[in-house]
């Protein structure tokens, strides 16, 4: 196969000197994704799920379509896939509605690696019951899950909610294995896929969760669409969260019913554009695999990890064996923030601070590092250019 050429020609903003770094936040939009967004608001826009006239009928195939081919993605069927605005909204959404009877003294495990959208949520459950959180460690020399992980589970845990992979250092869990232990105790799993969709294959038959959920800005999507698959015993048990058009089958003064699909989780009209240029980005992404993108990612990894490493005023977090492509590190002669500012200032964009995962840098007792996360767009000479200013930061700052 030819090595990986980063699509530049994709990205407007890239190709005078600027460098992006921080596509673990969020990802660069390609052309190809932007002109089906466009496309959609130029001749296709229209209510979906409501009206009868063609325009509508047609935005309505085009979404629903756009529905099965992100199942398909994760290898779900479209009938247990519902889309909401963004991971966050996923997980608030299933906190509040998971069919579990709570009762205090009750189980929610978490890694201590989540980001607070898979945190927060779960913490004011378990504030609400009286729930004991229980915490999966990670190894502070290797960065991988800590051993002893499946002592946690026990006949109280209802509930595992944890992250496919770590945004501050990229650590990827081994997630068939945890949410066969939370089945084998009686309890639900959630997968938070928001770091992985873009890096891991991830098949929902094959982990076996009960709940999976991931954003298309992570995926060269635009803001404003996720995905979150529901194991298909699960949904029908969930009352929906938002109440509204378009999620009832009837509805009378005093009472409604819901509507017997996924679509009673969508209530309101939805980003219809945002949704179908989300199955165009993944589309997008999977031909960028196709063409080798993983394998040109962990190339990149692993030069920036290796000149990183050759500095020794820099101290980089440890992600054990399989990784994300990103990396984080910080040092104690110069702090994250100016580092950052300092490549700023140089065109080249990171991101430095506790990334929304303040537990894990507690636990690491880091207050705040510096993030490098690496896109299709990134290229060797990027890492070079990168490795540079630091050099330069450190002659200035240190
Ligand atoms: C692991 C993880 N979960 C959840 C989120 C929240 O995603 P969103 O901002 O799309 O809701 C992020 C965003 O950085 C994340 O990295």
């Amino acid at each position: 196969m030819q090595p990986y050429s980063p699509p530049i020609h994709e990205f407007s903003r890239l190709g005078h000197g600027y460098c992006y770094f921080d596509s673990a936040a969020t990802c660069l939009v390609p052309e190809t994704v932007l002109q089906q967004w466009l496309e959609f608001y130029r001749h296709q826009h229209a209510s979906v799920h409501r009206s009868s006239h063609s325009a509508s009928r047609s935005a309505t195939a085009l979404l629903e379509q756009a529905r099965q081919s992100i199942a398909e993605f994760i290898g779900a069927d479209a009938a247990n896939l519902c889309l909401p605005a963004s991971t966050t909204a996923a997980l608030n959404l299933l906190a509040q509605q998971l069919p579990i009877s709570w009762q205090a003294g009750d189980e929610i495990i978490l890694s201590v690696a989540e980001h607070h959208a898979n945190l927060l949520p779960w913490q004011r459950l378990a504030a609400q019951h009286q729930l004991t959180l229980k915490w999966l460690e990670f190894d502070r020399k290797s960065g991988a899950l800590a051993a002893g992980w499946q002592q946690l589970f026990s006949p109280r845990t209802k509930l595992l909610a944890v992250t496919a992979a770590s945004n501050v250092t990229g650590a990827v869990l081994p997630l068939t294995a945890l949410c066969a232990a939370a089945r084998a105790v009686g309890a639900l799993s959630v997968v938070d896929a928001a770091q992985a969709a873009a890096h891991v294959a991830l098949q929902v038959q094959q982990i076996g969760c009960d709940a999976l959920v991931f954003s298309g800005h992570k995926c060269y999507g635009v803001t404003g669409a996720a995905a979150l698959y529901l194991q298909p015993q699960l949904w029908p048990l969930m009352q929906p969260g938002l109440l509204g058009g378009g999620m009832v089958e009837q509805v009378e003064r005093e009472q409604a019913q819901w509507l017997q699909s996924i679509q009673r989780f969508e209530a309101g009209s939805p980003d219809s554009a945002a949704i179908i240029s989300f199955a165009a980005a993944l589309q997008w992404l999977t031909q960028q695999h196709q063409h080798g993108l993983q394998q040109h990612l962990s190339g990149l990894r692993q030069q920036l990890l290796d000149g990183l490493q050759q500095r020794d005023w820099l101290r980089v977090l440890p992600s054990g064996e399989q990784a994300t492509p990103l990396v984080s590190f910080y040092s104690a002669q110069v702090h994250a923030y100016d580092l950052a500012m300092w490549l700023d200032a140089a065109n080249i964009a990171v991101r430095a601070g506790s990334h929304c995962a303040q537990p894990l840098l507690q636990h690491l007792g880091v207050a705040s590092v510096v993030r490098v996360s690496l896109g299709a767009y990134n290229s060797g000479a990027d890492i070079v250019r990168l490795l540079r200013e630091l050099d330069n930061a450190h002659s200035a700052l240190a």
